[in-house]
């Protein structure tokens, strides 16, 4: 019998499977133009322009079925190991935004791909009286900031002092785009707390993993002078790669630290005040116009509230001592017919998703089945020891990177492939793994770009 399966949120992880790029694509990294085009040739290909509902917001998912009491007495994934169930649906909510009415829909299964990195912000927590209405100046978020025009966004940053909060990748595109928009005379500063900028992938499956890490640590540390602007962390690269907090530092970025356009600052804490921000320790204040929080995202929160009921908002928050509970970071035991997607994060986001929507299609396809619920929570205690071992207190990013490999490893062979794609011994063992060697399947051909 036909099944229907909501899928929520039309990101790439609510999009991809395998699809080549086109030849006019060469770029390592492509652009936004770039990126937009192949999605929607994507999903011109795969006609899924029917398929996806623009202008919805999902508010919310309930399930109607077994009990929590009969749920959590299963020693089966859904009682039966098996992705459907006959006992059970979900009950999807669904607001038009346009018309402001309300569906509800029925679902066999459902996949959550609401995006980690969206809809969101997070904001940070100030002692009272120190907060953003401290201050005479704006307050904005990264979020804010990137959803404008670029017409408007150059315009709202002119001829200000501007202060970023953050050292990750919002943070420091934002910054050269204040400088793209001033003139010298204008500083903008960028007040990390813990960062370390570092513009160098490499891969960290080797043997030499620690050798090679200290060499590209005391590389980047020379190379970016990060002692002469007071910004070496604490931590090491290998930590810093291993959470995902790694990023491309945007072409000529210290040429604007060294004429003096973006400051650096590094700080522990800090609050608000009249004039602008003041740095812990520091009495004088950082003036500012505008402050802009590139202070990350709250994607589990986004995850939770989907949830009407609190005992399944309970299970996919999990404990804040853990990393998010999802096996092969997509099931949770406890939650029957539903799946996440692009929750986990790694040195190419793009890559897990398409792993994950590999696997899972898989598995509704009746390819495999999962495991006992006891042997999927006892694997995910395992990941999470795993993950804590090389992302240290950043344990709740979920972040695959240098156990990427040996996650696709576990994926391939749920799927019956064979892990080991490469086609000698010396390539098997030194040559980096990329989407490239995942494209054969069991199912279906490969694509023609
Ligand atoms: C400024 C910025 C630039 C980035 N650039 C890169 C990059 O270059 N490379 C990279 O790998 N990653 C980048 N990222 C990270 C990026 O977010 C992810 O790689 C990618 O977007 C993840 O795709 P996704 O489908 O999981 O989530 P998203 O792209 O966030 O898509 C989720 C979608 O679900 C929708 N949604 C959420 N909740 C609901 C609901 N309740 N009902 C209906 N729809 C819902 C959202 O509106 C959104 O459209 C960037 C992030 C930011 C903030
Ligand atoms: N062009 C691109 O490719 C691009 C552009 C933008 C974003 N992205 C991606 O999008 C994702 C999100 O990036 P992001 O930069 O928006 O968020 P992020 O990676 O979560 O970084 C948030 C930053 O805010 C800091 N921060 C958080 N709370 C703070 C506080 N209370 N005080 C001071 N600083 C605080 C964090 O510092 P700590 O680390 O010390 O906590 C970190 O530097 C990443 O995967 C990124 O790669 C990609």
């Amino acid at each position: 019998m036909e099944k229907q399966i909501a899928i929520v949120g039309a990101g790439v992880s609510g999009l991809l499977a395998y699809f080549p790029w086109p030849s006019s694509v060469t770029d390592l990294f492509p652009n936004q133009h770039q990126v937009l085009d192949y999605l929607q040739s994507y999903a011109h290909h795969f006609d899924l322009l029917k398929h996806i509902k623009f202008n919805t917001k999902v508010v919310g998912i309930e399930y109607e079925g077994a009990s929590y009491e009969e749920i959590e007495s299963w020693s089966l994934w859904n009682g039966n190991g098996q992705p459907f169930s006959s006992q059970g649906k979900w009950k999807v909510v669904v607001e038009d935004i346009q018309k402001q009415s309300t569906e509800v829909h029925q679902a066999d299964f459902v996949v959550l791909c609401v995006g980690r990195f969206s809809d969101v912000p997070h904001f940070p927590e100030f002692p009272p009286d120190r907060g953003p209405g401290a201050f005479h100046g704006k307050v904005i978020h990264s979020m804010d900031y990137a959803n404008m025009d670029n017409e408007v966004a150059a315009n709202l940053v002119k001829g200000k002092r501007v202060t970023v909060v953050g050292f990750q990748k919002s943070a420091m595109d934002i910054a050269m785009e204040c400088t793209a928009a001033n003139d010298s005379q204008n500083f903008c500063f960028i007040n990390p707390e813990e960062g370390f900028l570092l513009n160098l992938l490499a891969t960290m499956l080797s043997p030499l993993r620690w050798v090679f890490a200290k060499f590209v640590e005391s590389h980047i540390k020379k190379k970016l002078q990060l002692g002469k602007y007071g910004m070496v962390p604490k931590h090491s690269f290998l930590q810093d790669i291993s959470s995902c907090l790694i990023s491309m530092v945007p072409e000529k970025f210290y040429d604007r630290v060294e004429e003096g356009s973006i400051v650096l600052k590094k700080s522990q804490s800090f609050s608000f005040c009249e004039k602008g921000i003041l740095v812990d320790g520091e009495t004088t204040p950082l003036k500012a116009d505008l402050v802009i929080l590139a202070t990350g995202f709250r994607g589990d929160k986004k995850l939770k509230d989907i949830f009407v009921s609190q005992t399944f908002q309970d299970y996919i928050a999990g404990s804040p001592n853990e990393k998010l509970p999802l096996y092969r970071e997509m099931i949770h035991p406890q939650i029957p017919q539903l799946a996440v997607i692009g929750f986990s994060e790694s040195l190419s986001n793009l890559l897990v998703s398409e792993m994950g929507s590999r696997w899972l299609a898989e598995l509704l396809h009746g390819t495999f089945k999962l495991p006992s619920k006891k042997e999927m929570d006892m694997d995910t205690k395992e990941w999470d020891k795993c993950i804590k071992q090389y992302s240290g207190p950043y344990y709740r990013r979920s972040c695959l990177a240098v156990q990427q490999i040996w996650y696709n490893d576990q994926l391939c062979k749920d799927m019956g492939w064979n892990p080991k794609r490469k086609k000698g011994f010396f390539t098997e063992l030194f040559q980096p793994y990329g989407p490239m060697d995942y494209v054969s399947s069991s199912r279906g051909k490969p694509i023609e770009p």
